[in-house]
């Protein structure tokens, strides 16, 4: 049930975002975009879906919040690749961007990305001014030096501390770096329903905090292949990770009771819920 609803969100963005990015033409750039925003589990753009179905809001709609977010985590992943951050030669199972480029056009397309997720929040398809104007405020807010980037800081920051950060400062970095663009999509759905976005966000903060330990969890233990990214590095680059202060066994558990007590109270809502608005088949 779960994967056939990813799956699905999957297929709807990636062709949704092929369809948009044709006015961009073909000039390198535009190519580089296409390249980095295909792919990926899509799950930023499946929580403004399922969000956006608590609200009702008509799928159609609700599609390019979903694309804008996804184009916002894209130009994070392309600079978060680049020689001057993570250094990292593959993303989603091909070369990055500088590698198959170069470094100015992987600085480019990360910034082009960034532009065109605002532009499809600006379209007038997505909604009233006011429903638009909130959208493109709170995904800066998030995506900015409050949120993403402030959290990237942090990161990096880390690497050179010269000591261990404490569970309550990398929670707050993993927050901002991960958490606030998971936090959004749960934001998108309320904005553009015009429902309370209470509920929703304590839950996509928990499972950003979950998403994140996972992911520090696979950089130990994954296979590199089925990641589609090198793993085995977080420790060696001294990164602030919730492994490096939890360990493993810990990590895990912490990761599994974030999950089992937000999923069980987000029960009532997900009664609300009328699937069928957006997984009828077209
Ligand atoms: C990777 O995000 C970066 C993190 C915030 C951990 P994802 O694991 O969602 O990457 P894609 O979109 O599936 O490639
Ligand atoms: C990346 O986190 C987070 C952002 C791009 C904002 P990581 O550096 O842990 O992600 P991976 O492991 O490279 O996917
Ligand atoms: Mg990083
Ligand atoms: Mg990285
Ligand atoms: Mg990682």
């Amino acid at each position: 049930m779960f994967e056939t609803a990813l799956i699905n969100a999957q297929t709807r963005i990636g062709d949704f975002l092929t369809d948009q990015m044709k006015r961009l033409g073909d000039d390198n750039i535009a190519q580089g975009m296409r390249y980095a925003s295909a792919g990926g589990k899509r799950l930023r753009g499946f929580l403004v879906l399922e969000s956006a179905s608590l609200f009702n809001v008509p799928p159609a709609q609700a599609l390019y919040a979903a694309g804008a977010v996804e184009c916002l985590h894209a130009y994070s992943l392309v600079h978060d690749d680049l020689p001057c951050m993570d250094n990292d030669d593959v993303r989603r199972g091909q070369p990055t961007i500088h590698v198959k480029w170069d470094e100015g056009t992987a600085v480019l397309v990360g910034d082009a990305l960034q532009a065109f997720a605002f532009e499809l929040l600006a379209d007038p398809a997505v909604g009233n001014a006011d429903q638009r104007v909130a959208l493109v405020a709170s995904l800066a807010v998030a995506s900015g030096a409050q949120g993403m980037v402030l959290g990237q800081a942090q990161d990096i920051a880390a690497e050179t501390a010269g000591r261990t950060l404490t569970l309550e400062e990398i929670t707050k970095l993993q927050a901002n770096k991960t958490g606030r663009l998971i936090e959004w999509p749960a934001l998108a759905g309320a904005i553009l329903g015009g429902g309370d976005p209470a509920p929703l966000r304590t839950y996509a903060r928990a499972i950003g905090l979950a998403f994140q330990i996972a992911d520090d969890i696979l950089d130990i233990e994954g296979d590199a292949a089925t990641a589609g990214k090198a793993l085995r590095k977080d420790a060696e680059a001294g990164k602030a990770t919730f492994v490096s202060v939890l360990g493993l066994v810990d990590a895990k558990a912490w990761a599994n009771t974030l999950l089992r007590t937000h999923v069980r109270r987000l029960r009532p809502m997900a009664k609300r819920r009328r699937p069928s608005t957006i997984w009828r088949p077209t």
